[in-house]
Protein backbone atom coordinates (compact mmCIF):
# COMPACT_ATOMS: atom_id res chain seq x y z
CA UNK A 1 0.00 0.00 0.00
CA UNK A 2 2.80 2.30 0.89
CA UNK A 3 3.84 1.68 -2.91
CA UNK A 4 1.31 2.75 -3.88
CA UNK A 5 1.31 6.23 -2.03
CA UNK A 6 4.71 6.74 -3.12
CA UNK A 7 4.16 6.38 -6.34
CA UNK A 8 0.98 8.81 -6.74
CA UNK A 9 3.60 11.75 -5.22
CA UNK A 10 6.47 10.76 -7.18
CA UNK A 11 3.79 10.95 -10.29
CA UNK A 12 2.49 14.35 -8.67
CA UNK A 13 5.80 15.74 -8.21
CA UNK A 14 6.01 14.79 -12.23
CA UNK A 15 3.43 16.82 -12.92
CA UNK A 16 4.11 19.63 -10.80
CA UNK A 17 7.72 19.87 -10.92
CA UNK A 18 9.53 22.74 -13.03
CA UNK A 19 11.70 20.18 -15.19
CA UNK A 20 9.82 18.53 -17.98
CA UNK A 21 9.72 14.45 -17.40
CA UNK A 22 11.02 12.86 -20.37
CA UNK A 23 10.60 9.02 -19.98
CA UNK A 24 11.20 6.20 -18.06
CA UNK A 25 14.35 4.69 -19.11
CA UNK A 26 13.86 1.63 -17.39
CA UNK A 27 17.14 -0.09 -18.35
CA UNK A 28 19.06 2.85 -17.12
CA UNK A 29 20.93 2.90 -14.05
CA UNK A 30 18.66 3.41 -10.81
CA UNK A 31 15.77 2.04 -12.40
CA UNK A 32 15.17 0.77 -9.59
CA UNK A 33 12.90 -2.39 -10.36
CA UNK A 34 11.07 -3.99 -7.69
CA UNK A 35 13.01 -1.85 -5.11
CA UNK A 36 11.52 0.75 -3.35
CA UNK A 37 12.50 4.33 -4.04
CA UNK A 38 15.03 5.24 -1.41
CA UNK A 39 17.85 8.32 -1.63
CA UNK A 40 21.20 8.49 -0.06
CA UNK A 41 23.09 11.27 -0.03
CA UNK A 42 26.57 12.22 1.52
CA UNK A 43 27.29 15.24 2.16
CA UNK A 44 31.33 16.46 2.62
CA UNK A 45 31.89 18.00 5.70
CA UNK A 46 30.66 20.50 8.07
CA UNK A 47 33.48 22.64 8.44
CA UNK A 48 34.18 24.10 5.57
CA UNK A 49 30.95 26.04 5.77
CA UNK A 50 28.05 25.96 7.76
CA UNK A 51 25.69 25.48 4.60
CA UNK A 52 25.84 21.88 4.18
CA UNK A 53 24.45 21.08 8.18
CA UNK A 54 22.47 23.93 8.45
CA UNK A 55 21.06 24.59 4.74
CA UNK A 56 21.39 21.87 2.86
CA UNK A 57 20.40 19.10 5.11
CA UNK A 58 17.15 21.10 6.16
CA UNK A 59 16.20 21.84 2.90
CA UNK A 60 16.90 18.24 1.42
CA UNK A 61 14.99 16.36 4.21
CA UNK A 62 11.81 19.15 3.51
CA UNK A 63 12.02 18.23 0.23
CA UNK A 64 12.13 14.45 0.35
CA UNK A 65 9.38 14.55 3.24
CA UNK A 66 6.74 16.21 1.44
CA UNK A 67 7.28 13.95 -1.52
CA UNK A 68 7.17 11.37 0.80
CA UNK A 69 10.08 9.30 -0.70
CA UNK A 70 12.61 7.80 1.51
CA UNK A 71 15.86 8.57 2.15
CA UNK A 72 19.02 9.11 4.26
CA UNK A 73 21.56 12.00 4.40
CA UNK A 74 25.09 11.13 6.06
CA UNK A 75 27.55 13.52 6.02
CA UNK A 76 31.70 11.99 5.61
CA UNK A 77 32.71 15.19 7.96
CA UNK A 78 35.97 15.03 5.27
CA UNK A 79 37.26 12.07 5.26
CA UNK A 80 37.57 10.27 1.58
CA UNK A 81 37.36 6.73 2.78
CA UNK A 82 34.20 7.57 5.22
CA UNK A 83 32.83 8.56 2.13
CA UNK A 84 33.30 5.54 0.02
CA UNK A 85 32.36 3.62 3.40
CA UNK A 86 29.01 5.73 3.70
CA UNK A 87 28.18 5.44 0.37
CA UNK A 88 28.90 1.33 0.19
CA UNK A 89 26.39 1.36 2.87
CA UNK A 90 23.45 3.47 1.63
CA UNK A 91 24.52 0.60 -1.87
CA UNK A 92 23.94 -2.17 0.66
CA UNK A 93 20.98 -0.58 2.32
CA UNK A 94 18.98 -0.14 -0.49
CA UNK A 95 19.47 3.13 -2.08
CA UNK A 96 17.84 3.34 -5.32
CA UNK A 97 19.41 6.80 -6.01
CA UNK A 98 22.70 8.50 -4.70
CA UNK A 99 23.54 12.33 -4.39
CA UNK A 100 27.12 13.12 -3.77
CA UNK A 101 29.09 16.05 -2.69
CA UNK A 102 32.73 14.82 -3.44
CA UNK A 103 35.88 15.80 -1.53
CA UNK A 104 37.87 15.41 -4.72
CA UNK A 105 36.82 14.15 -8.08
CA UNK A 106 38.72 10.93 -7.73
CA UNK A 107 37.25 9.65 -4.84
CA UNK A 108 33.92 11.12 -5.97
CA UNK A 109 34.42 8.87 -9.24
CA UNK A 110 34.97 5.69 -7.71
CA UNK A 111 31.96 6.24 -5.45
CA UNK A 112 29.88 7.31 -8.77
CA UNK A 113 30.79 4.05 -10.82
CA UNK A 114 30.88 1.37 -7.82
CA UNK A 115 27.04 2.54 -7.71
CA UNK A 116 26.36 2.63 -11.23
CA UNK A 117 27.66 -1.08 -10.99
CA UNK A 118 25.40 -2.13 -8.77
CA UNK A 119 22.63 -0.36 -10.83
CA UNK A 120 22.14 2.74 -8.18
CA UNK A 121 21.42 6.19 -10.35
CA UNK A 122 23.74 9.00 -9.37
CA UNK A 123 23.85 13.36 -9.02
CA UNK A 124 26.34 14.91 -8.70
CA UNK A 125 24.89 17.72 -6.08
CA UNK A 126 27.18 21.55 -6.27
CA UNK A 127 30.06 19.79 -7.49
CA UNK A 128 30.76 18.23 -10.34
CA UNK A 129 32.79 14.95 -10.52
CA UNK A 130 34.98 15.60 -12.88
CA UNK A 131 35.74 12.39 -15.11
CA UNK A 132 32.56 10.93 -13.56
CA UNK A 133 29.47 9.60 -14.86
CA UNK A 134 26.67 11.04 -12.64
CA UNK A 135 23.74 11.26 -14.52
CA UNK A 136 22.94 14.57 -13.49
CA UNK A 137 24.57 17.81 -11.82
CA UNK A 138 22.95 20.59 -9.96
CA UNK A 139 24.76 23.69 -8.97
CA UNK A 140 24.84 27.64 -9.51
CA UNK A 141 27.01 29.27 -12.05
CA UNK A 142 29.78 28.98 -10.66
CA UNK A 143 31.84 31.40 -12.47
CA UNK A 144 29.14 33.41 -12.10
CA UNK A 145 29.74 33.42 -8.39
CA UNK A 146 33.30 34.33 -8.73
CA UNK A 147 32.51 37.20 -11.06
CA UNK A 148 30.82 38.82 -8.28
CA UNK A 149 32.87 38.38 -5.64
CA UNK A 150 35.27 40.26 -7.93
CA UNK A 151 33.12 42.66 -8.85
CA UNK A 152 32.14 43.36 -5.46
CA UNK A 153 35.92 43.94 -4.40
CA UNK A 154 36.41 46.00 -7.14
CA UNK A 155 33.14 47.83 -5.61
CA UNK A 156 34.62 48.12 -2.01
CA UNK A 157 38.28 49.18 -3.27
CA UNK A 158 36.78 52.29 -5.34
CA UNK A 159 34.74 52.88 -2.50
CA UNK A 160 37.75 53.24 -0.01
CA UNK A 161 39.23 55.11 -2.60
CA UNK A 162 42.84 52.82 -2.80
CA UNK A 163 44.88 53.58 -5.33
CA UNK A 164 46.74 50.81 -7.21
CA UNK A 165 45.59 48.31 -4.45
CA UNK A 166 47.56 45.12 -3.34
CA UNK A 167 45.49 42.42 -3.84
CA UNK A 168 45.12 38.90 -2.30
CA UNK A 169 43.53 35.64 -3.44
CA UNK A 170 42.36 32.96 -1.09
CA UNK A 171 41.13 30.20 -3.14
CA UNK A 172 39.15 27.40 -2.25
CA UNK A 173 40.09 23.99 -2.19
CA UNK A 174 42.14 22.59 -5.55
CA UNK A 175 40.45 19.20 -5.41
CA UNK A 176 36.77 21.06 -5.37
CA UNK A 177 36.27 21.99 -9.41
CA UNK A 178 33.66 25.02 -8.04
CA UNK A 179 37.13 26.59 -6.49
CA UNK A 180 38.47 26.41 -10.29
CA UNK A 181 35.46 27.80 -11.12
CA UNK A 182 34.92 30.70 -8.51
CA UNK A 183 38.45 31.38 -9.56
CA UNK A 184 37.77 31.67 -13.42
CA UNK A 185 35.14 34.15 -12.49
CA UNK A 186 36.92 36.69 -10.06
CA UNK A 187 39.81 36.58 -12.24
CA UNK A 188 37.96 37.61 -15.09
CA UNK A 189 37.71 40.94 -12.91
CA UNK A 190 41.10 41.19 -11.37
CA UNK A 191 43.47 40.13 -13.79
CA UNK A 192 42.85 43.13 -16.74
CA UNK A 193 43.30 45.22 -13.72
CA UNK A 194 46.40 43.50 -12.88
CA UNK A 195 47.51 43.56 -16.37
CA UNK A 196 46.83 47.64 -16.65
CA UNK A 197 48.29 47.37 -13.56
CA UNK A 198 45.88 49.67 -12.01
CA UNK A 199 45.82 46.99 -9.46
CA UNK A 200 48.85 44.84 -7.99
CA UNK A 201 48.40 41.23 -7.73
CA UNK A 202 49.46 40.17 -4.81
CA UNK A 203 49.69 36.79 -2.94
CA UNK A 204 47.29 33.62 -4.95
CA UNK A 205 46.83 30.86 -2.66
CA UNK A 206 44.50 27.51 -2.41
CA UNK A 207 43.56 26.47 0.49
CA UNK A 208 43.33 22.77 0.65
CA UNK A 209 40.17 21.15 2.28
CA UNK A 210 38.88 24.89 2.49
CA UNK A 211 40.18 24.55 5.97
CA UNK A 212 39.58 27.42 7.57
CA UNK A 213 42.14 27.23 10.25
CA UNK A 214 44.60 26.85 7.23
CA UNK A 215 43.06 30.01 5.61
CA UNK A 216 44.42 31.66 8.78
CA UNK A 217 47.65 30.75 8.83
CA UNK A 218 48.41 31.02 5.09
CA UNK A 219 46.90 34.68 5.32
CA UNK A 220 49.39 35.71 8.48
CA UNK A 221 52.03 34.45 6.17
CA UNK A 222 50.89 36.36 3.47
CA UNK A 223 50.43 39.21 5.68
CA UNK A 224 54.31 38.91 6.78
CA UNK A 225 55.47 37.88 3.11
CA UNK A 226 53.97 41.10 1.94
CA UNK A 227 55.06 43.30 4.67
CA UNK A 228 51.74 44.03 5.43
CA UNK A 229 51.06 45.52 1.82
CA UNK A 230 47.67 44.23 1.16
CA UNK A 231 44.52 46.39 0.52
CA UNK A 232 42.57 43.97 -0.57
CA UNK A 233 41.37 40.06 0.09
CA UNK A 234 39.56 38.15 -2.72
CA UNK A 235 38.66 34.95 -0.07
CA UNK A 236 36.45 32.13 -2.18
CA UNK A 237 33.52 31.99 1.43
CA UNK A 238 32.65 33.08 4.34
CA UNK A 239 34.77 30.42 6.42
CA UNK A 240 37.99 31.78 4.63
CA UNK A 241 37.08 35.51 5.16
CA UNK A 242 36.18 35.05 8.79
CA UNK A 243 39.79 33.61 9.00
CA UNK A 244 41.30 36.43 7.69
CA UNK A 245 39.16 39.01 9.71
CA UNK A 246 40.15 37.43 12.53
CA UNK A 247 43.48 38.23 11.42
CA UNK A 248 43.26 41.50 10.76
CA UNK A 249 41.53 42.12 13.49
CA UNK A 250 44.76 41.21 15.54
CA UNK A 251 46.69 43.22 13.81
CA UNK A 252 43.98 46.16 13.92
CA UNK A 253 43.49 46.07 9.92
CA UNK A 254 39.50 44.95 10.21
CA UNK A 255 37.32 47.10 8.33
CA UNK A 256 40.13 48.82 6.29
CA UNK A 257 40.74 45.81 4.20
CA UNK A 258 37.78 44.92 2.41
CA UNK A 259 37.36 41.23 2.26
CA UNK A 260 35.07 39.10 -0.04
CA UNK A 261 33.60 35.92 0.91
CA UNK A 262 30.65 33.36 -0.73
CA UNK A 263 26.98 31.40 1.14
CA UNK A 264 25.41 33.97 3.15
CA UNK A 265 26.85 32.31 6.49
CA UNK A 266 25.23 33.78 9.98
CA UNK A 267 29.03 34.98 10.71
CA UNK A 268 29.72 36.63 6.98
CA UNK A 269 26.65 38.61 7.54
CA UNK A 270 27.29 39.78 11.07
CA UNK A 271 31.14 40.81 9.60
CA UNK A 272 29.10 42.81 6.13
CA UNK A 273 27.13 44.37 9.79
CA UNK A 274 30.08 45.00 11.12
CA UNK A 275 32.07 46.55 8.47
CA UNK A 276 34.66 43.59 8.70
CA UNK A 277 33.39 42.25 5.52
CA UNK A 278 32.65 43.77 1.89
CA UNK A 279 30.03 41.48 0.25
CA UNK A 280 29.22 37.73 0.24
CA UNK A 281 27.52 35.50 -2.27
CA UNK A 282 23.70 34.65 -1.41
CA UNK A 283 22.87 31.14 -2.89
CA UNK A 284 19.21 29.96 -2.68
CA UNK A 285 20.33 26.53 -1.56
CA UNK A 286 16.54 25.62 -1.07
CA UNK A 287 15.75 26.15 -4.53
CA UNK A 288 19.61 23.95 -5.14
CA UNK A 289 17.54 21.15 -3.01
CA UNK A 290 15.02 21.17 -4.49
CA UNK A 291 16.11 20.84 -7.82
CA UNK A 292 18.09 18.15 -6.93
CA UNK A 293 15.37 15.93 -4.79
CA UNK A 294 12.82 16.13 -7.71
CA UNK A 295 15.59 14.68 -9.72
CA UNK A 296 16.58 12.16 -7.35
CA UNK A 297 13.29 11.39 -6.58
CA UNK A 298 12.22 10.56 -10.76
CA UNK A 299 16.15 9.10 -10.85
CA UNK A 300 14.65 6.31 -7.79
CA UNK A 301 11.63 5.93 -9.58
CA UNK A 302 13.46 4.86 -13.22
CA UNK A 303 12.82 8.00 -14.61
CA UNK A 304 14.90 11.08 -16.49
CA UNK A 305 13.81 14.66 -16.81
CA UNK A 306 15.07 16.49 -19.19
CA UNK A 307 16.90 19.57 -17.12
CA UNK A 308 17.06 21.92 -20.54
CA UNK A 309 20.53 22.25 -19.73
CA UNK A 310 24.31 20.27 -20.15
CA UNK A 311 27.57 21.35 -18.38
CA UNK A 312 30.74 20.28 -20.72
CA UNK A 313 33.15 17.84 -18.22
CA UNK A 314 36.43 19.53 -19.28
CA UNK A 315 38.14 16.16 -18.08
CA UNK A 316 36.13 13.58 -20.09
CA UNK A 317 33.87 16.14 -22.74
CA UNK A 318 31.02 14.58 -21.67
CA UNK A 319 27.87 17.39 -21.58
CA UNK A 320 26.46 16.29 -18.31
CA UNK A 321 22.71 17.35 -18.01
CA UNK A 322 22.39 20.15 -15.33
CA UNK A 323 20.74 22.91 -13.07
CA UNK A 324 22.33 25.48 -12.75
CA UNK A 325 20.84 28.61 -10.38
CA UNK A 326 21.26 32.06 -10.49
CA UNK A 327 23.82 33.88 -7.37
CA UNK A 328 23.15 37.17 -6.08
CA UNK A 329 26.14 39.48 -4.37
CA UNK A 330 25.19 40.73 -1.13
CA UNK A 331 26.14 44.42 1.04
CA UNK A 332 25.14 46.07 3.76
CA UNK A 333 22.54 47.46 1.73
CA UNK A 334 20.96 44.18 0.84
CA UNK A 335 21.09 41.94 3.86
CA UNK A 336 18.19 42.02 4.82
CA UNK A 337 16.97 40.27 1.55
CA UNK A 338 18.59 36.90 2.33
CA UNK A 339 16.63 37.19 5.96
CA UNK A 340 13.48 38.53 4.09
CA UNK A 341 14.13 34.96 1.99
CA UNK A 342 13.77 33.02 5.09
CA UNK A 343 17.62 31.69 4.58
CA UNK A 344 18.91 33.10 8.00
CA UNK A 345 16.47 34.18 10.40
CA UNK A 346 16.61 38.06 12.11
CA UNK A 347 16.93 36.15 15.34
CA UNK A 348 20.05 34.44 14.36
CA UNK A 349 21.10 37.29 12.59
CA UNK A 350 20.83 40.36 14.83
CA UNK A 351 21.96 38.75 18.57
CA UNK A 352 23.63 41.10 20.90
CA UNK A 353 25.53 43.94 19.71
CA UNK A 354 24.11 42.87 16.41
CA UNK A 355 21.16 44.08 16.60
CA UNK A 356 21.38 47.86 16.84
CA UNK A 357 23.25 47.21 13.30
CA UNK A 358 20.35 45.15 11.70
CA UNK A 359 17.74 47.92 12.53
CA UNK A 360 20.16 49.82 10.52
CA UNK A 361 20.70 47.64 7.69
CA UNK A 362 16.73 47.52 7.33
CA UNK A 363 16.64 43.89 8.96
CA UNK A 364 13.04 43.32 10.09
C1 LIG B 1 30.54 25.24 -2.32
C2 LIG B 1 30.54 26.45 -1.43
C3 LIG B 1 31.23 26.12 -0.09
C4 LIG B 1 32.56 25.41 -0.32
C5 LIG B 1 33.15 24.90 0.98
C6 LIG B 1 31.93 24.72 -2.48
O1 LIG B 1 31.97 23.61 -3.33
O2 LIG B 1 29.96 25.57 -3.57
O3 LIG B 1 29.24 26.91 -1.20
O4 LIG B 1 31.45 27.27 0.65
O5 LIG B 1 32.41 24.33 -1.20
O6 LIG B 1 32.34 23.95 1.57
Amino acid sequence: MRKGILAIAAVGLLATGSLTACGDNSGDAGSGGDKKPKIGVILPDSASSDRWETADRKYLEEAFKTAGVDYVIQNAQGDKSQFQTIADQMITGGATALMIVNLDSGTGKAVLSKAKSQGVATIDYDRLTLGGDAEYYVSFDNVAVGKLQGEGLVKCLTEKGVKNPVVAELNGSPTDNNATLFKSGYDSVLQPKFDSKEYTKGPDTSVPGWDNAQAGTIFEQNLTSTGGKIDGVLAANDGLGNAVISVLKRNSLNGKIPVTGQDATVQGLQNILAGDQCMTVYKAIKQEAQAAAELAIALANGQRKDTGQTVKDPESGRDVPSVLLTPKAIDKTNVKDVVADGFVTKEELCTGAYAALCTAAGVS
